[in-house]
Formats: C-alpha cells, sequence, structure tokens
C-alpha cells in the first residue's frame, strides 16, 4: 500500500497545479474568467451545475469508497447478502437524479433561449463575420467598414455577429466574452458579445478546419465608445494615396497591382481583390495572417517572402519576391493606415 501512494503522488501534485493554473485570472483565454455579460450568462450556469456534479460525485464515490471497505469479502466462503426488489431504494435512485437533470435541465435551455436571442434596437451595433482559411473578415453593415483579424468594438453595447464561413466549418470563441459558436458554409449563425471595460480579448478558431487550424486566432478589441466612434470614422474613409515623393511606395503601389496582390486584396479605391483580407487599413492594426504575426516590418517581410512557410497551407502564394520589391510593397502597406 505505501508504495502506491508514494506512485500517486506526482501526478496527485502536477494536477494540484495544474487546477492551480487554471485558477490564474491573467490567463487571457480562461473561459472561467467572464468579462463580459453574455461570458458571465455561461458562466452563472456553469458553475452551479459544476457544483452539482460535484455532489453528487462525492455522494457517489462516498458509497462506493464505504461499501468496498464495509462490504469486503473476507473469507472464501462466504456470500453476500443478496437484496432484491427494495422499491423504496429503487424510487429513490430514480426520482433523485431525475430531479436533479430536470433542476440542471430547466436552468440550461433558460440560458439557451436567452443567448440564442438576437438583440435588436438602435443601440446594438451588427457585425457579419466571416471565417476563412485561416483568417477572420469582420464587416460592418452601414458603416462603409470592413476589416480582418481585429473585431473592434465598443464597450458596454450589445454586438450582434452573424457568422458565416466561406470555405469549411471553423468555430468563433474568444472565451472572456461568449461561448463558441460554429461558423458553417451556407447557413448563417448568430452570437452576441459585449465586453465591460476597454482592451483586447482573445480567442481563436475551435474546430479543425485544415492545416493551419491553429493559426487562426480571434482578436476583439474593445474600445470606449467615443473612440470606437472615430476607429470607425477612418476605418469608412479610403487610404491617402502614397506621396508622390514617396518613390518606394509608389513602386510598391505599382507591383501590389503587377504581382497579382491587387486581385486578391482591397484597398479602398485602388484595388478590390475579395479572396484575402482588406488591407485598406491594414496599419491601423495590429496584427496579420490570421493575428499570428504583430505587424511591424521585420514580419510582413518574414510574410511577404514565403506565405505558406509561415503559415502552412496558406492561400497567399510565395510569389519569389525579391528583397528590393519586398521594400517597395511594405513602403506602400505602410501608408495604408
Ligand atoms: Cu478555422 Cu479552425
Amino acid at each position: 500500500m505505501p508504495t502506491n501512494w508514494r506512485k500517486l503522488a506526482l501526478p496527485a501534485l502536477a494536477l494540484t497545479f495544474l487546477l492551480a493554473g487554471c485558477a490564474n485570472s491573467s490567463l487571457p483565454q480562461d473561459a472561467l474568467d467572464p468579462e463580459g455579460p453574455f461570458a458571465r450568462k455561461v458562466h452563472n450556469l456553469a458553475m452551479p451545475v459544476f457544483g452539482i456534479a460535484g455532489i453528487v460525485f462525492v455522494i457517489v464515490e462516498g458509497l462506493i469508497v464505504y461499501s468496498v471497505i464495509r462490504f469486503r469479502r473476507r473469507s472464501d466462503d462466504e456470500s453476500p447478502l443478496q437484496v432484491h426488489g427494495n422499491a423504496k431504494a429503487e424510487l429513490a435512485w430514480t426520482i433523485a437524479p431525475a430531479l436533479t437533470l430536470a433542476l440542471v435541465g430547466i436552468f440550461t435551455v433558460g440560458t439557451i433561449i436567452q443567448l440564442d436571442r438576437v438583440p435588436k434596437g438602435a443601440d446594438v451595433l451588427k457585425v457579419n463575420v466571416t471565417g476563412h482559411q485561416w483568417w477572420w473578415e469582420y464587416e460592418y453593415p452601414g458603416k462603409q467598414v470592413v476589416t480582418a483579424n481585429e473585431l473592434h468594438i465598443p464597450t458596454g453595447v450589445d454586438v450582434a455577429l452573424t457568422l458565416r464561413s466561406k470555405d469549411v466549418i471553423h468555430s468563433f470563441w474568444p472565451p472572456k466574452l461568449a461561448g463558441k459558436i460554429d461558423v458553417i458554409p451556407n447557413r448563417e449563425n448568430h452570437m452576441t458579445i459585449n465586453a465591460d471595460k476597454p482592451g483586447t480579448y482573445y480567442g481563436q478558431c475551435a474546430e479543425f478546419c485544415g492545416i493551419s487550424h491553429a493559426n487562426m486566432r480571434v482578436r476583439v478589441v474593445a474600445h470606449e465608445p467615443a473612440e470606437f466612434a472615430a476607429w470607425v470614422k477612418s476605418n469608412a474613409a479610403g487610404p491617402a494615396t502614397p506621396d508622390a515623393a514617396d518613390t518606394e511606395a509608389v513602386a510598391g503601389q505599382a507591383l501590389f497591382r503587377a504581382k497579382g496582390c491587387a486581385s486578391c486584396h482591397a484597398v479602398k479605391g485602388f484595388a478590390a481583390g475579395a479572396v484575402g483580407p482588406d488591407l485598406t487599413h491594414l496599419r491601423q492594426r495590429e496584427v496579420f495572417a490570421g493575428a499570428i504575426f504583430d505587424l511591424n516590418e521585420k514580419n510582413l517581410r518574414r510574410w511577404l517572402r514565403n506565405p505558406p512557410g509561415e503559415k502552412p497551407g496558406s492561400i497567399m502564394p510565395n510569389l519569389n519576391l525579391t528583397e528590393e520589391e519586398i521594400t517597395s510593397l511594405i513602403a506602400y502597406l505602410d501608408t495604408l493606415k
């Protein structure tokens, strides 16, 4: 017996540390640390259900352990007492679980109905979310804003998302703001999010959608409403055309068309490609390529050298650009503010 306990000590210790880690609220994708009313609804259901499950577990395991010890076989010729047809016991262990599950069911269905309701009203912000292999597109209907990888929202406002997929099944999951919802081709799904306070909320695609599934991250950036209005205003406008004196950027803009970038990417007033992310205000974003890269010159260079090498399966091909061409293209991208 003592050796067995020693064998158990290490896994038990590991489990303790793991659980302690889960309780750390600084984790950016902690589903147990809601930061908005819709995530809180899920949390307020999950915690009591977990509590009930915990109580049931302790009772059942307690009875099993008690019975195993108390009624263990003591000698070879001993048979246990045979008990059949105890109506009271059978009724009890049928009715008690049925009532428990009914109670859990009532609260679960109630929460599902609440979360399913698509909010309406002038103060609701609508955003169309499209899953692509492997990045997210966000379109703000009526606002002339299309962006990628970063979903910008105002704080304290119900944001009604309509989710669609361009290719395969994805799943949109910003754990601190909501549960997860599948994003399915030829189907519209809905989810509502609302963030308590400004900040960046992290998440990820939660349905295996191909080789770069793990490179399809979710980012929700919540702003104070006034700051959000300014973001919408600047993103609704077109970008400034590169200054003629900035020959590098002008050359980059020409390359953007010559190399075919313009047939996949949109830049308001210049290119209308609809395969890859809209780049009109690329430089206002902090990340790119499915939010796997911070947006800076070094990472753009690395990306442009060989996109499928950085994000396996990337639809953006390796254009075999020279370092000079990459420099010009980045100079042009820098003007997309
Ligand atoms: Cu999209 Cu996994």
